[in-house]
């Protein structure tokens, strides 16, 4: 995806997909092939780059100079980024009390930071007020805009399937709101309809154990039974918890059609195996990343394995600041 900022500068923000061959042996994926698609090589270390890039892209043609979200980190960062580009501002709402290493980049990029008693769905809701009542544009997942974001994500597919020249058969991804899997999932089907893949692959969903209204669902857990379960956000989880899964239903509906499943991990399950990415392939994914890998581990130990395997490793661990 080749886009233009202001200046006229060219923002390429395709990612590589790197061939895993020392961590699946490691992992004992014996004659099957594990790509990693690395989305930590964005400008801003996430794949949260295509969102934020396409928003601001879209609330300039809309001549509106200020957009806002509601963010925990990386989906901040990325915004603040694409504004400042594009000569826009950026409002960026962040819950309060939360351990937030990424603050200090958006401060950099001149987001003005508001901070919300509560947690990330009150920073959203807080976020979606402001837009409303200020004319500023809504770039948080699950409000009018949400559209743009699958479109983003889609790309994610489109370029797996061209750099493996097919579907793969099966692709695991991080999940926290759900919007990043339903746009993969947009992106497959519009590659298998048009002719350039001849399937659809399995989609995975990987996240927290410690929760996520998406694993909850799809494991027939009742929402009213969420506050007795062990929500516990930390510097590892925090991208994958989701109390309100903003995309749920469009993720839950991509699990269904492909065959898909959800796998749920602990932190230090995480910090493991985003080390054994680092050490044996030169990756550097964020833990809660590196879900991805485990999902692919575990698919591989439930069922016969029919093709290549891919990961969409979503984000660079980088030095805590
Ligand atoms: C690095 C990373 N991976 C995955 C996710 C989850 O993406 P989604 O909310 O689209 O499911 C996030 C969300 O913040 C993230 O920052």
């Amino acid at each position: 995806m080749a886009e233009e900022d202001t200046s006229g500068k060219l923002l390429e923000l395709a990612t590589p997909l790197l061939r895993g061959r020392t961590l699946g042996k490691f992992l004992d994926f014996d004659g099957i092939s594990l790509y990693l698609k690395w989305e930590g090589a964005n400008p801003t270390g996430t794949h949260k780059d295509r969102a934020a890039l396409l928003h601001v892209k879209r609330a300039s043609m809309q001549n509106i100079d200020t957009v806002t979200a509601g963010t925990c980190g990386n989906y901040g960062v990325a915004l603040a980024h694409y504004a400042r580009a594009f000569g826009l501002k950026a409002v960026i709402f962040v819950p309060r009390d939360y351990e937030n290493d990424r603050l200090g980049e958006m401060v950099r990029r001149r987001a003005e930071v508001v901070f919300v008693d509560g947690g990330y769905e009150e920073a959203v809701e807080a976020s979606v007020e402001a837009a409303k009542a200020n004319g500023w544009y809504d770039a948080n997942p699950g409000s009018v805009n949400r559209e743009l974001g699958f479109e983003a994500y889609s790309r994610i597919a489109e370029e797996i399937v061209k750099q493996l020249g097919d579907a793969p058969y099966a692709v695991s991804i991080p999940v926290g709101n759900g919007t990043t899997l339903a746009g993969i999932y947009k992106g497959f089907l519009r590659m298998y309809r048009e002719g350039y893949s001849t399937g659809i692959p399995k989609l995975i969903a990987a996240t927290t154990s410690h929760v996520n209204q998406l694993a909850l669902e799809w494991y027939g857990v009742s929402h009213r039974l969420l506050e007795t379960l062990n929500i516990k956000e930390t510097w590892v989880n925090e991208p994958l918890v989701a109390v309100k899964a903003l995309d749920a239903d469009e993720a839950l509906e991509a699990l269904r059609c492909t065959g898909g499943t959800v796998y749920t991990f602990e932190d230090d399950e995480m910090v493991e195996a985003a080390l054994l990415s680092r050490v044996l392939e030169r990756v550097p994914a964020l833990p809660a990343s590196a879900s991805a890998i485990l999902a692919l581990a575990k698919l591989k130990s439930e069922e016969e394995v029919k093709g290549p395997l891919v990961a969409v490793v979503t984000g660079r661990w980088r030095r805590r600041r």
